[in-house]
């Protein structure tokens, strides 16, 4: 089980203590796949819930409606209001549910904060009152359970946003039912920590002594992550590098002390990925589909690329995929850097599907505009497009500053796309340097987040996918037999629930 797994006093409690009992989970997260998803978090809790729940346990998540969300025709519509508790009276909203075996999706409406077509943000910009929408949802995820008289053994929050949940279960909740609940707080990236003016507690009706530095407070405002981090039973972290990682000031952005702090109750779980919707065999988004035992399929979905791009069809060049958020931490502003040379250089093809940063955008949109039928850009969310480059693709692109799991590089090995990465965080867990000499290995790996680095490692793939055909194709099957499925992590999640429920 957990034996090689990081954290000592998870193992000693593992001895001691028999697991058979079923959990009631409630999760909550501002993103659900398909839903609502920005990234990665929105397809890890969608998978997160729907393995634990297969594993027996009753499991419901809460996210708010979105007014992009459109719900199928089978969700229930609960027409008695919901009461939510602020620390300034009662407001009410609505709930629509979608259930399924042991789980269920709660999705609330409240139109003051939810309504609106972004998750974060719009065209212009971040909301500016997302420390409340966020707060309330927290608030809003303790009066569901409330509402359906459902008391869970454990709240899990995913990232900043659930914060101040077990802020809530450890004051104003402490004396009530949901008191008894333990907590479980997911990191799944520490640079957005969430910042709200000190007002936000009593909005929520949280007493002010939790304004301090070893609480709620940093740099005179409420910040919600180092809450849930201070507060919550039990933390997680998305991959056991990243675990290690943001215990130093490199990777802590500024709360490496307080993970110090709490390291004994801090876990790296590395995310799995759902083969029902990522997989060479079924996925329904590709125009053939392959297999280890058969890879026609592959050469199919990498001419259907071709063609999308408006690129030669030409199986004999290298394709390369990038699937991205375009911010700071995906490390792409290195790579717009030497993405000319290397189109000067390298008979190499390219394609990037993402949004972001608008400067990044306008760089490889320039770059795509002077290098038109080897570079292509497609800036936007496309689910059929992402689909598609991870399958028709020959390497998949991930040079991050900081990963703290990554999927992307977990979906393109398993549709024998290569991944060339940075070594970090997740990256590191998940991918395998090259080795020519002992023929091992599942991809292409590099330290230094430098120019350099990364112009040297992109061609040492490029030289090996011309002259050593053989090593390529033996490093495309080690890869798409990788075990990245959910089965061991969602047991190490059930531990730890057990974990934080005996605290
Ligand atoms: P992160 O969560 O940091 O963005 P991950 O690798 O964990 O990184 O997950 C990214 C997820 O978001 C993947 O499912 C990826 O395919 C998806 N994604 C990111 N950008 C886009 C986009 N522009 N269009 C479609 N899917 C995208
Ligand atoms: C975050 C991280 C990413 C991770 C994802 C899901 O968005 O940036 O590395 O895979 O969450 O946990």
């Amino acid at each position: 089980m957990l034996k090689a797994c990081i954290n000592h006093g998870l193992h000693i409690f593992l001895q001691n203590y028999s697991m058979n009992e079923h959990l009631k989970i409630c999760m909550v997260s501002p993103e659900l796949s398909p839903f609502a998803k920005i990234g990665g978090l929105g397809d890890c809790v969608a998978s997160l819930a729907k393995f634990i729940a297969q594993l027996g346990h009753e499991v419901k998540v809460v996210l708010p409606k979105y007014a992009s969300i459109r719900l199928p025709e089978h969700c229930i519509e609960h027409l008695s209001p919901l009461v939510i508790s602020m620390g300034y009276g009662k407001e009410y909203g609505k709930i629509w549910e979608i259930r399924a075996k042991n789980l269920s999706f709660y999705f609330v409406e409240f139109h003051r904060y939810f309504d609106r077509t972004g998750i974060y943000s719009d065209v212009y910009g971040d909301y500016r009152d997302n420390d409340e929408r966020f707060a309330f949802l927290s608030r809003v995820a303790i009066d569901v359970c409330y509402y359906f008289n459902w008391v869970p053994d454990i709240f899990h929050g995913h990232d900043w946003t659930t914060g101040l949940i077990p802020v809530m279960l450890d004051t104003v909740e402490r004396q009530r039912s949901m008191g008894q609940c333990g907590s479980v707080f997911t990191i799944h990236n520490l640079q957005h920590q969430g910042y709200a003016r000190k007002s936000v507690l009593d909005f929520l009706g949280i007493p002010g002594h939790v304004f301090r530095p070893d609480g709620v407070e940093a740099f005179g405002q409420v910040n919600m992550l180092k809450a849930g981090l201070y507060f919550a039973s039990k933390l997680t972290t998305v991959s056991e590098t990243y675990a290690r990682e943001i215990q130093t000031p490199t990777f802590g952005f500024g709360l490496d002390a307080v993970l110090k702090f709490r390291a004994g109750d801090l876990i790296g779980i590395r995310n799995g990925i759902d083969e029902t919707l990522w997989s060479p065999q079924h996925d329904p988004f590709l125009p053939a589909k392959f297999s280890t035992k058969n890879m026609a399929g592959k050469v199919f979905c990498k001419r259907r690329l071709q063609r999308c791009c408006d690129f030669p069809i030409d199986d004999s060049v290298p394709l390369l995929g990038i699937v991205a958020r375009l911010y700071e931490q995906k490390g792409l502003d290195i790579f717009a850097n030497i993405l000319p040379g290397l189109l000067e250089k390298l008979t190499l093809q390219v394609v990037l599907l993402g949004n972001g940063e608008s400067s990044l955008e306008t760089r490889f949109i320039e770059i795509a505009k002077k290098y038109d039928r080897r570079c292509f850009v497609h800036i936007g969310f496309h689910e059929a497009l992402s689909h598609l480059i991870e399958a028709g693709a020959d390497f998949f692109l991930m040079p991050s500053r900081f990963e703290p799991c990554g999927l992307n590089q977990m979906y393109s090995m398993r549709y024998g796309t290569i991944p060339i990465v940075r070594a970090t965080g997740g990256l590191r867990d998940t991918v395998e340097n090259f080795s020519e000499k002992n023929e091992t290995g599942t991809g292409f790996l590099f330290d230094d987040l430098t120019e350099s680095s990364l112009y040297n490692t992109i061609c040492w793939a490029y030289k090996i996918y011309r002259d050593c055909p053989r090593a390529i194709a033996g490093m495309r099957l080690r890869a798409m037999v990788q075990d990245f499925s959910w089965n061991t992590s969602a047991k190490k999640y059930i531990d730890v629930y057990h974990w934080a429920k005996k605290c």
